[in-house]
């Protein structure tokens, strides 16, 4: 029984935005993925850390979470700045269980115990949201979704998994990496950064907590083993 995490592997099955047209990295990138899935066996655990299909609903998404299901261990999913699809936890358990994608599981407001571990996380926050408008109200959402599942793991080691990076070079926030350190995070993974961005990633000890970049194109597509 192994642990994985993996990020955005932005899928577009059913859709129009194959990342195969960016080159490098993403041409054939279904194809590395499922070969990246290989080692992976059907009682491993795989978190996939957001950004996972570009659909812009559940039955848009359908197809990419009909790969997600057939890749072998369960994967726990949770969301990204672009999984539009994304709704309550209620309806996307309902919409997994209809459809027979029995080994898709969400993380929001809650956690998973892995072992002597709990698997926590949220999507995160990250300077593009300001950018972009949003405010403070949104970061608080997420501080109380971290928190809330922080929570969740009681007296268990704690790994955490945010789409956005905490920290990045030139960028730090604040209010996250206090939740982190608070709670004794161990390792926090996260995904979101592609490309030229791989470089400015923050890696390994900032305070207590261990930091890794796991999104799919830094991993060439190939989850990445936390634990055996
Ligand atoms: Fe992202
Ligand atoms: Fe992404």
């Amino acid at each position: 029984m192994a642990l994985y995490a993996i990020g955005d592997t932005h899928l577009s099955l059913g859709g129009s935005k194959p990342m195969d047209v960016f080159g490098g990295a993403w041409k054939g990138y279904v194809e590395k993925l499922e070969e990246g899935f290989a080692p992976v066996q059907p009682e491993d655990t795989v978190v996939l850390c957001g950004d996972l299909s570009w659909g812009m609903s559940l039955q848009e998404s359908r197809e990419d979470f009909a790969l997600l299901s057939q890749l072998p261990g369960k994967k726990i999913l949770l969301k990204g700045n672009h999984d539009y699809w994304w709704t309550t936890a209620s309806k996307m358990e309902r919409f997994f269980r209809e459809e027979g994608f029995d080994n898709l599981e969400i993380l929001h407001n809650n956690s998973y115990v892995y072992g002597e571990y709990a698997l926590c996380g949220t999507r995160g926050w990250f300077f593009e949201e300001e950018m972009k408008g949003a405010d403070q109200k949104v970061l608080n959402r997420e501080l109380i979704r971290l928190e809330t599942s922080l929570k969740a793991a009681g007296d268990r080691r704690i790994l955490c998994f945010l789409h956005y990076p905490p920290c990045y070079q030139g960028y730090r926030c604040e209010p996250i990496l206090q939740l982190l350190e608070q709670y004794g995070v161990e390792r926090c993974y996260y995904g979101h950064l592609h490309g030229a961005s791989h470089r400015l990633a923050i890696q390994g000890k900032q305070g207590a907590v261990d930091y890794r970049l796991i999104s799919a194109d830094y991993l060439n597509f190939k989850p990445e083993k936390i634990y055996d």
